[in-house]
């Protein structure tokens, strides 16, 4: 088949990178894609918004499945325009697309169907007076989260309040998320540790990917500024068989069952972010996408034809029995521009990429990277994903070959954390986390 793949960043490296190696496919595309993208299928030049011309490049080149990346397509409709034209694409509709385009629709929803989460209000702008009180009188941390689509810069943690007070300043008063902050959740802090649980499902039938934990913050030890990720691995020891039937029965069957009850079945990878607390799993946020970086260390873990079992998805005809995953372990540890997440640098060469492509069990996947003449340059805050698979499910050993492999290549001011995956390796000093 004729598959499409949109997007540019890691996530969209990795996902081509796999429907690569499927046999039924033909003709692979990235629409924009990046220089590693480029290795393994053609880039085309459609940003991922651009939604009338990615059609009519599916409906020109005969696209038999697109696979969508980022929120914003879906968010925006591209499932239902493509669907419309009779064509098969992976992800779900618009209306579906909300439980992580509107953070108020998601709280609410997990209200109607008693879903765990964290307890919260909704206030709309002309509510702003109502907003400041509620701030004012709530216990300390607390959590505000813009309603809307903000490239991840949505949500404050705030722990005290003039903190508070200036993230609501920031949604209602200066708009500095525009539309996407005319309403917003103030909710309770929950305390825990994080996990990434990747669901497929056609609308009705389901089935889980590896669980992934995902590495926020940009120092070592999970301190500093928030980031779109830093680095992850799977599957995440974390979520312990007990915990993963408690999420399959308490979040991830009512969530579907909710959203086909209410009209809008999700089709698609639905990732649930969840806090695992003492009370149980509860849910901080539903995306409606693969995440970014943890689709580089889960989908390698996929064994068997993904672009098949996509095109399933798509087609309301997944067999939850036939996915398949391999008993192994990975990690990814993303190589970042200086300064990120604040100013950063670019067109910094990238040197080393092509003695590494060739160990085993290794893949660099690229994230923001651009090719000039014949020299690859960095062109985004992060810049690689390198990751290491073992087969013999040894996330330790995944790990030294990540950090081994990170450490041959080299470019301008590259910065990493030096802890990705540790805290599920049990130690002398680390055995609570695992
Ligand atoms: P979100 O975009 O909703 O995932 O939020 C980004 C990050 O903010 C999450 O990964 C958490 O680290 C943190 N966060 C969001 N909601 C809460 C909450 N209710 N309690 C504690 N941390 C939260
Ligand atoms: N890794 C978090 C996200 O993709 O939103």
């Amino acid at each position: 088949m004729n598959v499409l793949v949109v997007g540019s960043g890691g996530r969209e490296h990795a996902l081509a990178w796999k429907l690569k190696q499927s046999p039924s496919v033909k003709k692979l595309w990235c629409a924009p894609g990046n220089a590693g993208t480029d290795s393994v299928a053609d880039n085309v030049p459609i940003k991922a918004h651009d939604l009338p011309a990615l059609l009519k490049f599916a409906r020109k080149e005969s696209v038999d499945l697109t696979v969508v990346g980022p929120e914003q397509p879906l968010v925006e409709g591209i499932v239902d325009l493509f669907e419309s034209e009779g064509l098969a694409i992976f992800g779900p509709s618009k209306a579906a697309a909300r439980l992580e385009g509107s953070k108020v629709f998601a709280k609410e929803f997990m209200g109607r169907h008693r879903i765990p989460t964290a307890q919260f209000k909704t206030f709309r702008f002309d509510e702003y007076h109502a907003a400041s009180d509620v701030i004012r009188s709530a216990a300390l941390p607390i959590v505000i989260k813009a309603d809307g689509l903000a490239a991840g810069k949505g949500v404050a943690v705030c722990s005290t309040l003039a903190e508070a007070a200036a993230a609501l300043e920031e949604c209602f008063v200066s708009k500095t998320f525009g539309d996407a902050g005319a309403s917003v959740v103030i909710e309770e802090c929950l305390e825990g540790v994080e996990a990434s649980i990747f669901v497929l499902t056609d609308g009705d039938r389901f089935a889980l990917l590896a669980p992934a934990q995902d590495h926020k913050r940009i120092l070592d030890g999970d301190r500093g500024k928030n980031t779109g990720g830093m680095g992850a691995y799977a599957p995440a020891p974390c979520v312990t068989p007990v915990l993963h039937s408690r999420i399959v029965k308490e979040i991830v069957e009512p969530t579907l069952r909710g959203m086909k009850a209410e009209g809008y079945p999700f089709r698609g990878c639905l990732f649930v972010g969840l806090m695992l607390t003492a009370d149980g799993p509860s849910v901080l946020e539903y995306n409606c996408r693969f995440g970014d970086p943890e689709t580089q260390a889960v989908v390698p873990l996929i064994d068997g034809d993904a672009a098949e079992l996509f095109l399933s998805v798509a087609q309301s005809r997944l067999r939850p029995n036939d996915v398949k995953l391999h008993h192994a372990s990975a990690v990814s540890v993303v190589m970042a521009s200086q300064g990120y997440p604040d100013a950063y640098e670019t067109g910094k060469e990238i040197l080393g990429l092509d003695a590494v492509n060739s160990d085993e069990g290794v893949v660099v996947f690229h994230a923001g990277t651009r090719r000039v003449g014949n020299s690859i340059v960095t062109s985004g805050g992060r810049v690689l994903g390198v990751t290491a698979i073992d087969y013999q499910h040894e996330l330790k050993a995944a790990i030294e070959t990540a950090y081994r492999t990170v450490s041959r290549i080299t470019f301008d001011g590259a910065y990493y954390r030096s802890d990705i995956g540790k805290n599920a390796i049990p130690s002398r000093t680390n055995r609570s986390q695992t």
